[in-house]
């Protein structure tokens, strides 16, 4: 009785080793075949940047930074949008683009660093998400946003990615991933 006692906790705690070695392969396994959102973007290859010829720049962030370009100009040719940004409208109604090059450069650092960039070059500086949509703190931030303009600001991010070659027929994951990271964003920008 007390050998077949000592056999049966032997072979449970052979069990569990295996066991526990196996759990540790699948989670290297995930980890390795689970690359960050900027990564799949590109990640931190060095291309020649086509805006700063002579420079380079890691391709996650020149993929990001043309969706924010091209998203940029579709929210500006978006009539429900324009109550949201008289600040920024009104600069470019003098050619002053200051303030374009600002939001591009922040909205990009912004998508980098929420994507899971690394470099310290291009980590998010800027206010937090709730009082950079507070106009009470931002005075560029025309009016507090509500849900609907929050569906269309992100389906218009959507139109800047499917301007770029990313849309839901060759890359629903990757779509549907970076939607929802905007979405995280919700409910400190829906401020009415
Ligand atoms: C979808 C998620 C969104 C993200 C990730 C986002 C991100 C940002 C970032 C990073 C800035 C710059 C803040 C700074 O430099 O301190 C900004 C500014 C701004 N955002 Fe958003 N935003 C989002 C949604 C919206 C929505 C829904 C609206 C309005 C409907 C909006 C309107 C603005 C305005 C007016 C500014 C100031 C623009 C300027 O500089 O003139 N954003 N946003």
């Amino acid at each position: 009785m007390k050998k077949q006692f000592l056999h049966f906790f032997t072979m449970l705690f052979i069990s569990m080793m295996i066991l526990s070695c196996t759990k540790k392969e699948e989670t290297t396994t995930l980890v390795a075949t689970n690359p960050t959102l900027y990564e799949q973007v590109g990640g931190t290859t060095m291309v020649d940047d086509p805006n700063n010829p002579g420079t380079m720049i890691e391709k996650g962030r020149l993929t990001l930074r043309a969706v924010v370009d091209s998203s940029i100009l579709v929210i500006a040719a978006d009539p429900q949008m324009t109550k949201y940004f008289p600040v920024l409208f009104s600069e470019l109604g003098t050619g002053n683009t200051t303030g374009l090059m600002a939001l591009s450069k922040s909205f990009t650092d912004f998508m980098c660093s929420a994507t899971g960039c690394k470099n310290s070059a291009y980590a998010y500086t800027g206010m937090n998400m709730k009082d950079a949509h507070d106009p009470a703190k931002n005075k560029r931030m025309g009016m507090k946003a509500d849900k609907a303009d929050f569906d269309k600001f992100v389906g218009n991010i959507g139109t800047g990615l499917a301007k770029n070659g990313v849309n839901s027929t060759n890359a629903k994951k990757l779509v549907d991933d970076l939607v929802a990271l905007l979405y995280t964003t919700e409910s400190a920008i829906v401020q009415r």
